[in-house]
């Protein structure tokens, strides 16, 4: 096998020599590169080359404040006979979505791992809290800390010791990947920043938080392999799809957010099921090794995705920790009993396949956050009703006899739902308000259109049975359990009912949109027109269309017609296209995402004008699906087994991005929503001068959680004045943009988000804010050097209220 040259294979310089004669399938034993190879049939060459293998595993120094934990966590292992180790580091049928045995004689209870990002998953009297694409159109820092602060509070009353989330990918390469509302924003510096508050509002309430998926896990279409029917169902027919990208896209793009979870020392990261340039994420040593444990100074355990395992040697020496659920292990759709890991590690580790070290670091790396965070003293038990509520491990799965302790059915809510109210409001993006529409201003005849705005009536486990009822959240791995929800119908109801209003309600979309509209609304015009609607989307499939469901564009066209004052507002996961937005009968839009129990309440108390809204959009709503690039692969005409291939040929185009780089007018850009006020923002300045040491690579320091330290030394400030010229109160979000120098490489994006604030203005008031540029902020990969460079010339910094409102710009350049 012709071995490359992988400085140049690294940088995309060199094209994998690929022809007929040389093709292979991949490999993904470490030791070995992987070569990806098209299948014999078709021509299209690699751009992005080999990984070369990043070997051996490093072991964790628990740098970073964890020492103590560190030794305590060493003296732990060192007590475990060789079945116990394997068992760590081997997920168990139980109780929990994940589980890690007890070991009476240590009194070690084993480790409770729970979905997931909105709610505990597997939770009776437990609270839904807004979404978090929800709480990334906050961009609101003390939000996204709080949510996740009582969101931990909780799974730890109920006994988690892993939450499995924040998500830091799907970053919503497309808009059509189905679990894009499960995490935060189409942008690594605003995802990057939700990722850190949330870890640490999570660990800091006790909980160790689990930052997935790593890595380039941007469409739910294969994802796993499609298996053989045959008795143990290991032989693939396809496997699982990859996703092919380069090095720069990478790790400007993708490993972005996963910097930020480093750098808040998450305690455990989760491997994607995809493939990643051909080698499966779970045994990507160059992915795992090198870049997560030695570039960004990971010091946690990696676990693998529930069935994303696919060896035991391999996996382990490419350095995934914990293979999770273990013991009983989907395979595509199947469940089946046994593990590559467990027993079978045992064996490694006697018969010297697996070196006993190696397996020494993976339990210290998976003891360490857990002494570090407190968790083996005084931690409450497992709560018995969550197994039950177990679709992974049901009770007749469970092979070990799981003893409860503690009370049953704990009620963990608190006064969450007042927080949870406040953020549904915070996280609403006001996208339109002509003629005054909103607030509402006491209107005495409201009619509420939709079947979004009701009561669930048929239960929320599937789109098809999803008829009636608000849609504050959706399915797959991160759907919740609601103990109550709060309807836009009873909120805007009981709201009306203080104004002596009449409110009618029309709630099947079915009759709406057959033309009996007039009947509705009676003896007159009404003052305003509520139309709720919704879109559903779910792990497991990616979304068929980014229409509203239900008939959505029907209903509003049906209403407009007879309603001079239509507000809409729409429950999504994300984008939508909104070919009612000039309606000039339409004169408000609200864009509300998955806002949890309170999603009603919160809704009325943005239309009311109780709160005055200040989210932004955290993606792009385009005016046609047409306009939005990087497409999934969603077939495959061939049926080689490694022929699912996801191009991610946009490079670093992904969102915005992509539409500046083409001047593609948009309907809502990134960072836009209203409000019931507006602002200005000027004189922007930087304060500090540019040092006049600044170098273009970084000095090496060395390495902690999140990578080189000098990443993430300010390098640049700037200040702006902000001020609310309307007549009421209200939140801004000034934010800043950076354009960079054309020295910078080609592909280089016109403007990436650096920096943000979340300001409370008073009407006429002024206050300043503050921009703090870090070194990687200014930088980009450079693929040859392999380090982060500041590009010569002048950059233009671009401060405004979204990406294509820039109100002050500021040009410099940063290197002498
Ligand atoms: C698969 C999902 O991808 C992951 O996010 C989830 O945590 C696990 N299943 C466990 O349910």
């Amino acid at each position: 096998m012709k071995v490359p040259d992988y400085a140049l294979l690294l940088s995309g310089l060199l094209l994998a020599p690929v022809d007929a004669s040389t093709c292979q399938t991949p490999i993904d034993h470490p030791g070995e590169p992987f070569s990806y190879v098209q299948p014999l049939n078709t021509t299209i060459l690699s751009p992005y080359g080999h990984y070369p293998a990043g070997l051996p595993s490093p072991k964790t120094k628990g740098k970073g404040g964890w020492e103590n934990a560190l030794a305590r966590a060493k003296n732990w292992t060192a007590q475990l006979t060789l079945e116990e180790k394997s068992w760590v580091a081997t997920g168990q049928p139980g109780p929990c979505v994940g589980n890690v045995l007890p070991i009476p004689r240590l009194n070690f209870s084993g480790l409770c791992l729970q979905n997931g990002p909105q709610c505990l998953e597997q939770g009776d009297y437990s609270s839904v809290f807004v979404s978090s694409v929800s709480a990334a159109a906050s961009w609101d820092r003390d939000l996204l800390y709080k949510r996740g602060y009582a969101l931990a509070t909780e799974h730890k009353a109920k006994g988690s010791h892993v939450i499995l989330g924040p998500i830091g990918g799907p970053l919503g390469r497309s808009p059509y990947d189905g679990r894009t509302w499960e995490g935060f924003a189409t942008d690594p510096y605003l995802t990057g920043i939700c990722m850190e508050e949330t870890i640490l509002g999570m660990q800091d309430a006790g909980v160790q938080a689990n930052a997935k998926h790593f890595i380039a896990y941007e469409q739910e279409t294969q994802r796993n392999p499609t298996y053989a029917p045959d008795a143990n169902a290991t032989t693939y027919i396809q496997d699982s799809v990859s996703s092919n990208l380069d090095d720069r896209t990478l790790h400007e793009i993708y490993m972005w957010p996963f910097a930020n979870a480093a750098r808040a020392r998450v305690a455990s990261m989760m491997c994607s099921y995809n493939r990643v340039n051909g080698s499966h994420a779970c045994q990507n040593s160059y992915l795992l090794n090198h870049l997560l444990k030695t570039e960004l100074g990971f010091q946690g355990y990696v676990m693998s995705d529930w069935g994303a395992t696919h060896s035991g040697v391999a996996s382990i020496e490419s350095g995934m920790d914990m293979t999770m659920p273990g013991g009983f292990t989907l395979y595509g759709e199947l469940w089946t009993e046994g593990s590559f890991w467990g027993k079978n590690l045992t064996e490694a580790v006697n018969n010297g396949t697996v070196p006993i070290a190696r397996l020494d670091d993976m339990i210290v790396r998976i003891m360490t956050p857990y002494f570090w965070l407190g968790q083996d003293t005084h931690y409450p038990s497992v709560d018995s009703s969550v197994g039950p509520l177990n679709v992974d491990s049901p009770p007749d799965t469970w092979l070990y006899p799981w003893k409860f302790t503690g009370s049953s059915n704990r009620d963990v809510r608190g006064n969450h739902s007042q927080m949870i109210r406040a953020h549904g409001a915070a996280s609403t993006v006001l996208l339109k308000n002509e003629r005054n529409a909103l607030p509402l201003r006491k209107p005495r005849n409201i009619v509420i259109v939709g079947n979004d705005a009701g009561p669930v009536l048929q239960g929320a486990s599937n789109p098809d049975e999803f008829e009636y009822g608000v849609l504050a959240n959706s399915g797959g791995s991160g759907a919740c359990r609601f103990s109550f929800l709060s309807t836009p119908l009873d909120a805007i109801t009981s709201r009306a009912r203080k104004d002596g209003a009449i409110v009618q309600h029309w709630l099947n979309n079915t009759q709406i949109t057959g033309n009996s509209m007039p009947s509705l609304w009676n003896p007159e015009q009404p003052d305003v027109c509520l139309v709720f609607l919704k879109a559903w989307a779910s792990e497991g499939s990616d979304r068929q269309y980014l229409e509203l469901d239900w008939n959505g564009n029907a209903v509003v066209e049906a209403v407009v017609k007879y309603c001079g004052n239509t507000v809409v507002i729409t429950h999504s996961a994300g984008a939508n296209v909104l070919p009612f937005a000039d309606h000039p009968n339409v004169t408000a839009i609200l864009a509300a995402h998955y806002p949890g129990e309170e999603a009603g309440n919160a809704i009325a108390d943005v239309l009311y004008g109780d709160v005055n809204p200040s989210a932004k959009l955290p993606y792009v709503i385009a005016y046609n699906e047409s306009d939005y690039n990087a497409p999934l692969t969603t077939a495959v005409q061939t049926n080689g087994t490694y022929d699912w291939q996801s191009w991610f040929d946009e490079e670093l185009e992904v969102g915005y991005r992509y539409f500046d780089a083409h001047d593609i007018p948009v309907r809502y850009e990134f960072g836009f929503g209203l409000s019931y006020t507006t602002f200005n923002l000027t004189n922007l300045t930087a304060t500090t001068p540019v040092a006049t040491n600044l170098t273009a690579l970084p000095e090496h320091r060395p390495v902690q959680p999140g990578g080189n330290p000098t990443l993430w030394d300010t390098v640049y400030t700037l200040t702006a004045e902000v001020r609310n010229t309307g007549t009421v109160d209200g939140y801004a979000i000034p934010q800043l943009y950076v354009g960079y120098p054309d020295s910078a490489p080609a592909g280089t994006p016109p403007s990436q988000l650096r920096g943000f604030d979340k300001v409370w203005l008073a009407k006429g008031q002024t206050k300043q804010v503050t921009f703090e540029l870090m070194r990687r902020d200014v930088s980009y990969w450079d693929v040859v050097a392999q380090d982060w460079r500041i590009p010569t010339g002048g950059f233009t910094f671009k401060a405004g209220f979204s990406s294509r409102d820039f109100r002050a710009n500021v040009t410099a350049a940063l290197l002498r």
